[in-house]
């Protein structure tokens, strides 16, 4: 099969494709820069901070259902986003309705400057999405990635407990799908379709970077 170098992803449920990228240009230089989606902040650059987290899911093994992880999008290469779904945090506020995430952030004060908060909100949505009763341990794993130098931690750990109530008073829709998306089950069909494409091959005057998808593909590259 002939090598691509498109990388496909999906954002918002939608088909991105990006044509022969820097395969260095990071998700939050293509989310800030290229499409001007700038809810996701710049901190320290370096993959310390937290304030560019955003949300990446893959189609689980099973097929049908999806595996979601907080990332930081500054230190996350753009071709990795090849055959997963990308959420920022404008992907969960949609019609004007808050998510029940940003909702829990709201009623616990969880925010001052603000700074900190699409990237908390963000590791937070990835909390909501894969467990349903989490301990304080996990809540605090989940946001171990994430700094405030203002609000201060407990309003924040407030509103991880306080989405769970949110979620159910959606009678359930939101607590498994965001809302006015296609569901989960859906999604997971669509990246799996993405999946089949062949290697992905993309060179940049920096680097290359190379996406194999058979045993085949991965020698012919050792070779190179
Ligand atoms: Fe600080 Fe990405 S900007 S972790
Ligand atoms: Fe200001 Fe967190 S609200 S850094």
């Amino acid at each position: 099969m002939a090598h691509r170098d498109t990388v496909r992803f999906l954002l918002d449920g939608e088909l991105r494709e990006v044509r022969n990228c820097d395969p260095t240009r990071t998700v939050l230089q293509y989310l800030r820069e290229d499409l001007r989606r700038c809810g996701t902040k710049e901190g320290c650059a370096e993959g310390d901070c937290g304030a560019c987290t955003v949300v990446v899911a893959e189609a689980d093994d099973a097929g049908d259902g999806l595996t979601l992880r907080a990332i930081n999008s500054c230190i996350q290469f753009l071709p990795t986003l090849d055959g997963k779904e990308l959420f920022t945090v404008e992907s969960l506020g949609i019609g004007g309705a808050l998510h029940p995430v940003q909702k829990a952030m709201v009623e616990c004060h969880g925010s001052q400057c603000g700074f900190c908060t699409p990237g908390f909100v963000m590791s937070l949505f990835a909390l909501f999405k894969n467990a349903t009763a989490p301990t304080r341990q996990e809540i605090d794993d989940a946001l171990a990635g994430n700094l405030c130098r203002c609000t201060g931690y407990q309003p924040i750990v407030e509103a991880a407990k306080r989405m769970y109530e949110n979620g159910m008073q959606r009678g359930g829709e939101a607590w498994i799908d965001v809302p006015g998306r296609p569901a989960d089950r859906a999604r997971a069909g669509a990246l799996r379709g993405l999946r089949q494409r062949g290697s992905l091959a993309i060179k940049g005057p920096r680097g290359q970077f190379h996406a194999p998808v058979s045993l085949k593909a991965g020698a012919q590259l050792v070779k190179i």
